[in-house]
């Protein structure tokens, strides 16, 4: 039985490989999953009084809240004492991992879901930012410079350590409200008696209370929505490949929980996914262990990227 499935696995690689080495494409670069603040933003009030979150003790300030080398540790108990460098960085060149990550690790939309991944695959991904053979010039490359390796390691088995829980709901739609890039952290934000509009060929991923969110609040999630059929056809890509590619689960596991050192993706920004497959296509991330990946997605379009990143995020993390 174990040399049957072995042998079907072989076989399923090779002929993979045959039908990849055929296509090439220059790569598909969908621009809202890379967020760019928008150009025109709607006037929003906002107290500089201090905030407080519910189930949390603490209170800070709009400006302690965006002090990026100190953010906020709303529930102190579920973190203890987080290394130095998830807490304050390391000024003024690597900001504290907590601020774009949350001290949870699950991150938000523009940054990255980082709770429970192999500490090894993350000390890679420095690596890869520090090398620059991973790009991401405006923020991690930088920030992975000026990190000591000590501090990768210890942030590494850190965020490693987080459990990770349900943080994006997956939603299909055909209608949703309409939205904006917030200046604040490149967040996506609901547009202010906007009104409705079609969602079109994407994702949009909009957090469910967004002062709470904007506070970097870690109890308070997102919302995904995708076009209708995208999990359906997603499930169908990432179990078999259906002739386009190879079943994702053969390396990130079943249910999508990750497998050794292969990242999970059940749960992670679908927005966050779909810019990786991006970024392996055009390769903006190009470690020696993402050749793999640049395989896998040599023959995917936008959409089958969105449905993907629709299933493996609406999956239990
Ligand atoms: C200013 C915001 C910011 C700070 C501070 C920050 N990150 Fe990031 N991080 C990001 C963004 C944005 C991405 C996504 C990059 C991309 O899209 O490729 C990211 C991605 C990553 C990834 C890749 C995740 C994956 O699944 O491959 C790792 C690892 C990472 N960060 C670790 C760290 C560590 C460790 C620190 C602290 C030393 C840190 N980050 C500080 C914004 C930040
Ligand atoms: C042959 C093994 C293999 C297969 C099959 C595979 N992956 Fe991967 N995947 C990897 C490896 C290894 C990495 C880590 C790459 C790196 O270190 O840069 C990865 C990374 C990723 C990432 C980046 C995760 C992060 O946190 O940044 C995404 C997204 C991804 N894979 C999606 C998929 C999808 C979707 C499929 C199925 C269509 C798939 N992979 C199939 C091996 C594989």
């Amino acid at each position: 039985m174990r040399w049957f499935l072995r042998a079907s696995l072989f076989a399923s690689l090779l002929s993979f490989i045959a039908m990849s080495t055929t296509a090439q494409t220059a790569g598909i670069r969908p621009a809202w999953a890379f967020p760019v603040a928008d150009k025109e933003q709607p006037k929003v009030e906002e107290s500089s009084e201090p905030r407080k979150m519910p189930g949390s003790a603490k209170a800070y300030t709009p400006e302690q809240i965006d002090d990026l080398s100190n953010p906020p540790i709303w529930y102190p108990d579920e973190v203890g004492n987080p290394p130095s460098i998830v807490q304050k960085g390391t000024p003024p060149n690597a900001l504290a991992c907590g601020s774009c990550h949350l001290m949870s690790g699950q991150g938000h939309p523009e940054s990255a879901d980082i709770a429970g991944m192999p500490a090894d695959y993350l000390i890679k991904q420095m690596a890869n930012f520090k090398s620059g053979v991973r790009k991401d010039t405006a923020r991690m490359n930088g920030i992975a410079k000026a990190v000591s390796d000590e501090d990768v390691k210890s942030a590494s088995e850190w965020f490693a350590s987080r459990k990770p829980k349900t943080w994006v709901k997956v939603q299909e739609v055909d209608i949703l409200p309409k939205s904006y890039v917030s200046v604040k952290g490149r967040m996506r934000l609901v547009l202010p008696n906007g009104g409705t509009e079609a969602i079109g060929n994407r994702i949009v991923e909009l957090p469910d209370d967004p002062m709470r969110a904007t506070s970097r609040d870690p109890h308070s999630g997102f919302t995904a929505y995708v076009p209708k059929g995208s999990v359906a056809k997603g499930a169908a890509l990432a179990s078999s490949g259906i002739g386009k590619t190879i079943s994702c689960e053969i390396c990130h596991g079943a249910g999508l929980k990750g497998l050794g050192d292969v990242p999970r993706l059940a749960g992670l920004h679908p927005i966050y996914i779909v810019r990786q497959l991006s970024n392996f296509q055009t390769g903006v991330s190009a470690g020696t262990s993402s050749a793999l990946m640049k395989r896998v997605v040599s023959n995917l379009t936008e959409d089958d990227m969105i449905a993907l990143a629709a299933y493996a995020a609406s999956l239990q993390p």
